[in-house]
């Protein structure tokens, strides 16, 4: 086994999930795309399904197959593009698609045809996000035309947030605006989707006006808050740890370079550990980085190399071989959370643990 490894505490994602039951009292649908934020799609799913949530949200046809083929049957919904040559295999699969364009409609209604089945459609209205979406004063037509396909279902409409998680509600106030003067739409002209759907995490905390008849569900049910302005609320729990451990412990005279380009050279005489971890595991080659050894919070010296970075030992003397490295998570009372590594880098925590590397195994506990 590669020694850096993912830990996954199932326990804590059907933690999470309930919380957000609780909270909303609408169905959650587990957003488990690009391999579960990185914590693994296929046992996130079934946490999540165990703990309530009625629905599975992924972002391609691959994505889909996967969930299947591990036997995760439940109602899920590709939120992303399917090329119009892997319609039917969406189909095929009893997943629904979100649509915004009347091609799809169309290739999706052939594709039922071919297959005997239902597709079944989540019209999605771009109220703001400015992604994907049919505009929302096309979005009437749309539904009739739709409608009127034959073998093809309109299971739901609905949209997606650009800024749920900042502290000013107000351009989500207007996304909600335009999303329920679609509604309205839709309703005057007869057609009532049985599923509507708006919120993210950061609205399915934040705003119950957005909650509906279902909420997807992502980073929060990893335990991961949605934004520094939109913490979680008291209870959830990270579920993701990435440790390794020390490779080689040793002392270098002053005066050593470390790693690629010398960027350090060793002050006196200093201990440093090698740890098998680096830029092609997901760990980004900047300066700054830090990890736990000992139960301290140690730096990364020199630059990360793709499978291999060195720390300083000083604060640690007793640190040797073996010894137990923490990349995120804690060890005693130390810890280094996700978005401290987010802030670091200057990205997102959503980024830092989608990163995680293919070759690092994840490590699933409480299932
Ligand atoms: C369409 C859609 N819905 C829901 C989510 C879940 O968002 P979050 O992880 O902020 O809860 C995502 C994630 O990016 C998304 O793309």
């Amino acid at each position: 086994m590669y020694p850096s490894r993912a830990e996954i505490d199932l326990g804590a994602i059907r933690n999470n999930v309930r919380l957000v039951l609780d909270h909303t009292g609408v169905q959650v649908m587990a957003v488990v795309k690009a391999n579960g934020y990185g914590h693994g799609a296929v046992p996130v799913a079934r946490a999540a399904l165990e703990a309530g949530a009625t629905w599975c949200g992924i972002a391609t046809v691959d994505e889909a197959i996967e969930l299947r083929r591990a036997g995760v049957d439940c109602p899920a919904l590709l939120l992303g593009f399917v090329p119009p040559e892997r319609v039917e295999e969406a189909i095929a699969n009893h997943v629904a698609m979100a649509t915004w364009d009347i091609e799809h409609v169309r290739a999706a209604s052939s594709a039922a045809g071919r297959t005997g089945e239902t597709a079944r459609l989540h019209l999605l209205v771009d109220t703001g996000m400015s992604r994907l979406g049919v505009q929302p004063q096309e979005a009437l037509q749309l539904a009739r035309r739709l409608s009127d396909a034959p073998g093809v279902l309109l299971e739901g409409v609905w949209t997606h947030f650009a800024r749920a998680d900042v502290r000013d509600p107000t351009p989500t106030a207007a996304q909600e605006r335009s999303f329920r003067d679609v509604l309205q739409s839709l309703d005057a002209g007869g057609i009532r989707p049985p599923l509507v759907h708006a919120a993210n995490s950061a609205a399915s905390l934040t705003r119950p006006s957005a909650h509906f008849d279902l909420v997807r569900l992502g980073i929060a049910m990893y335990g991961l808050h949605p934004s520094p302005e939109c913490p979680l609320l008291p209870g959830f729990q990270p579920a993701l740890a990435w440790k390794t451990l020390l490779s080689q412990v040793k002392w270098l005279p002053p005066g050593r370079g470390v790693s690629y380009g010398h960027t350090y050279t060793t002050r006196t005489r200093e201990r440093i550990g090698t740890v098998p971890v680096g830029y092609n595991d997901g760990f980004r080659r900047v300066e700054g980085n830090q990890v736990l050894v000992g139960r301290r919070r140690v730096p990364v010296l020199g630059r990360v190399t793709m499978d291999q970075i060195m720390v300083q030992l000083d604060a640690v003397p007793e640190a040797k071989v073996l010894d137990e490295v923490v990349l995120i998570g804690a060890q005693g009372e130390a810890s280094i959370t996700a978005e401290d590594v987010a802030q670091r880098w200057g990205t997102i925590n959503y980024e830092v643990t989608c990163a995680i590397g293919t070759r690092v195994p994840r490590l699933h506990l409480n299932g």
